[in-house]
């Protein structure tokens, strides 16, 4: 075998391995075990991965690179399943992409990136195990995208054409970033002045940080409300039904289990959501009612066919991060949702249901790689 041909199946069967493990975390992930249960699975994902990529090593020294040379010949393998899973991705990905695309029904009207002066990142990176890592120049975790994006929904009355949602959505309050930086986040989401604010979920994971809260969503402003959900690290270290009171305390309206109807110049809109897959079921939402446009927040996109059955206009939702880190001709890897990376971020359409999943604001992990952190204020206009 030509060296060139070995190293191209070892690369091969390394990314196939790589991608099947990524694979099942990224369900592991998403499917609404506790925390607990999570951390043993992704253990024993860990060990799979580490002995399955010795054994790759050892069979392909061992064959002189030789192992892939007579498919037919072998056994079904490990090694063969890593390279036929890599090129069924290298092929299925792309069309997954095309079949997403629904510019019709969006486009993006302005985006600003802004970076923090350097000068404030000492203070402004909080106290993070890390203490160099913000401050990289490849990683974005203290830079902000701005975005403003016209969502089209048909049949849209014309007192609701312009209303302005922002979207916002895996704060993380951990301590890193420092607090200072979400709040210079709420001065950024107020300078958009939306009618409606939406917090789709992972708000805060360390019971220090409950404190900052009043700071932050205390002094977000919008004409019409402030709906949020709750994600699946706000229950992780915290009790559900004392972080709630705690935001609804600061005029945050929970719909995690429930459904607002408010009035915007006459026409009715319904802010519903969804906890699912870490509450014990969907909401079942009145369809008697009659809306003018139904919104729904949720933490993970995966619900979106709850969304669709519920007759949602638009869903909003975060959980994914975008991924964190975008390999270039790749994108995002780890996703966790049932979709894997298909839903990491963006718009996306569903039957007459439009998406917007946000990259979040933070992460337990202060790293972000072609990947910024986003404030996103959505134009809902009629498209008919
Ligand atoms: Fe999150």
């Amino acid at each position: 075998m030509h060296i060139a041909q070995a190293v191209i199946y070892g690369v091969g069967i390394i990314a196939g391995h790589t991608a099947i493990c990524v694979t099942v975390l990224n369900r592991i992930q998403a499917v609404g075990i506790s925390h607990g249960e999570e951390r043993v699975l992704k253990r024993v994902l860990y060990l799979f991965a580490a002995s399955m990529l010795g054994y790759i090593v050892y069979t392909f020294i061992a064959s002189h690179g030789q192992v892939l040379v007579n498919l037919h010949d072998m056994d079904p393998s490990y090694v063969d399943l890593c390279l036929y899973w890599i090129m069924f991705l290298l092929v299925f990905r792309p069309l997954q992409v095309l079949r997403d695309r629904c510019g019709a029904y969006w486009r993006l009207d302005e985006s600003e990136v802004i970076d923090i002066p350097t000068e404030k990142h000492d203070e402004w990176a909080g106290a993070t195990r890390f203490p160099h890592w913000p401050s990289y120049k490849w990683n974005q975790v203290l830079s902000l995208e701005v975005n403003r994006k016209s969502v089209l929904v048909d049949g849209l009355p014309a007192a609701l054409n312009g209303l302005t949602i922002t979207h916002v959505s895996d704060f993380h309050l951990v301590g890193v970033p420092g607090k200072p930086f979400f709040q210079w986040v709420t001065e950024q989401v107020n300078k958009l002045q939306s009618d409606l604010i939406c917090v789709s979920g992972d708000i805060v994971d360390a019971p220090d940080c409950v404190d900052w809260l009043a700071d932050i969503f205390g002094e977000m402003q919008a004409r019409y409300g402030k709906f949020f959900v709750l994600g699946n690290h706000d229950i992780r270290k915290l009790e559900r039904s004392d972080l709630i009171a705690r935001l609804e305390a600061l005029e945050m309206q929970w719909v995690g289990d429930a459904s607002h109807i408010i009035d915007v110049d006459g026409e009715s809109v319904r802010v519903c959501g969804t906890e699912m897959p870490w509450a014990d079921s969907h909401p079942v939402i009145d369809l008697d009612r009659e809306v003018a446009l139904s919104i729904a927040v949720m933490h993970s996109p995966d619900p979106i066919s709850w969304a669709r059955r519920s007759n949602v206009d638009l869903a909003l939702a975060g959980h994914l991060h975008g991924g964190q880190i975008r390999l270039p001709m790749v994108g995002p890897v780890v996703s966790p949702s049932l979709h894997g990376v298909r839903m990491a971020s963006g718009v996306y359409r569903r039957g007459s249901t439009m998406l917007h999943v946000s990259r979040g604001l933070s992460g337990l992990q202060p790293i972000r790689w072609r990947c910024r952190p986003e404030i996103t204020q959505l134009v809902i206009r009629n498209r008919s």
